[in-house]
């Protein structure tokens, strides 16, 4: 048992000694469960090869490897606890046994990457309307696809999407995406994290079901993708403008090369790049090109 509790220590599980008693968690965690995940697919649950892993350094890395391998089409991979999360920008993602969703969803295309333009903000639309679903109204879209409230006087990510793609400019293709969804940011990860974050419980005013969550996201994953691979993101660009956080909001742009360039958000583009109208005028900006933030 002490073996136990060390090994858990070590992957960042607070574990309490309760004298004469025992040992116990700060709160009590609903493990993953491939049923009861399923089972909230609905329909859609035929569609999926679901693995539920106990712990893993990076879901993303995993279903990479397991996509070379020749793992079928919508073969998703969730993580109890995942150790070397990977965040956009070569960033970590960090979280904590309960504290967060992290799963990845493997896709397969018949187009090349070329064509996938936008998938990753059809991700985030998919994302943003499993949560209204459940009554996470608030929750919003920051271009391209983080999931943001407004909280506290200021904007607090929810989560986020990683997507790695594999196979040839003209295809066939596989999108591996990640999805790292906070379900609690306590007061310690708040302070590694380096910007202002929050957990969908917090917002919810109670603890979701990880398994309901799940598979509420991915049935709405398999309808938006379906339609994507069919139509591409022209097809969704108007629904994301809806839930578009910073849509003619003023906004600082944070290019790599470090400089900040003020501007006023305009629209989305057909392709899903982002239109700013800037002192030169109106620029279009692809994802990987600027970090956007609220301005002020
Ligand atoms: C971001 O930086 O906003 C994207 C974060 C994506 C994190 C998720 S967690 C599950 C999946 N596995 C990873 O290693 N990363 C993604």
């Amino acid at each position: 048992v002490f073996n136990a509790i060390q090994a858990a220590q070590t992957l960042g599980i607070a574990v309490f000694s309760v004298h004469g008693r025992g040992y116990r968690l700060p709160q009590p965690v609903v493990l993953l469960d491939q049923e009861a995940i399923l089972a909230a697919c609905g329909d859609y649950a035929p569609w999926f090869h679901l693995q539920v892993l106990a712990q893993v350094d990076s879901t993303n890395r995993y279903l990479m490897q397991e996509s070379v391998r020749g793992v079928p089409h919508a073969t998703c991979v969730a993580a109890q606890v995942q150790t070397a999360g990977r965040g956009r920008r070569g960033r970590t993602w960090l979280s904590q046994l309960g504290g967060s969703l992290t799963f990845s969803l493997l896709w397969r295309f018949q187009c090349g990457a070329a064509g996938l333009s936008g998938l990753s903000l059809v991700v985030g639309l998919a994302l943003v309307r499993a949560l209204h679903g459940i009554g996470l109204t608030e929750v919003q879209l920051k271009w391209p696809n983080d999931l943001i409230v407004q909280a506290n006087g200021q904007w607090q990510k929810l989560g986020g999407i990683l997507i790695e793609l594999q196979g040839d400019m003209e295809g066939p293709s596989a999108a591996v995406i990640g999805v790292g969804l906070n379900l609690e940011v306590d007061t310690t990860l708040r302070q590694l994290i380096d910007q202002a974050a929050m957990g969908l419980n917090q917002l919810h005013g109670k603890a979701l079901d990880p398994n309901q969550l799940l598979g509420r996201c991915l049935a709405s994953l398999a309808e938006h993708l379906s339609l994507f691979a069919e139509h591409g993101f022209s097809h969704f660009q108007p629904q994301w403008a809806a839930y578009h956080a910073f849509d003619q909001q003023a906004v600082d742009l944070h290019l790599v090369n470090g400089q900040v360039l003020p501007g006023r958000v305009i629209d989305i583009a057909e392709e899903g790049s982002l239109l700013v109208e800037t002192a030169d005028g109106v620029q279009r900006f692809n994802a990987g090109e600027i970090s956007v933030r609220s301005a002020g």
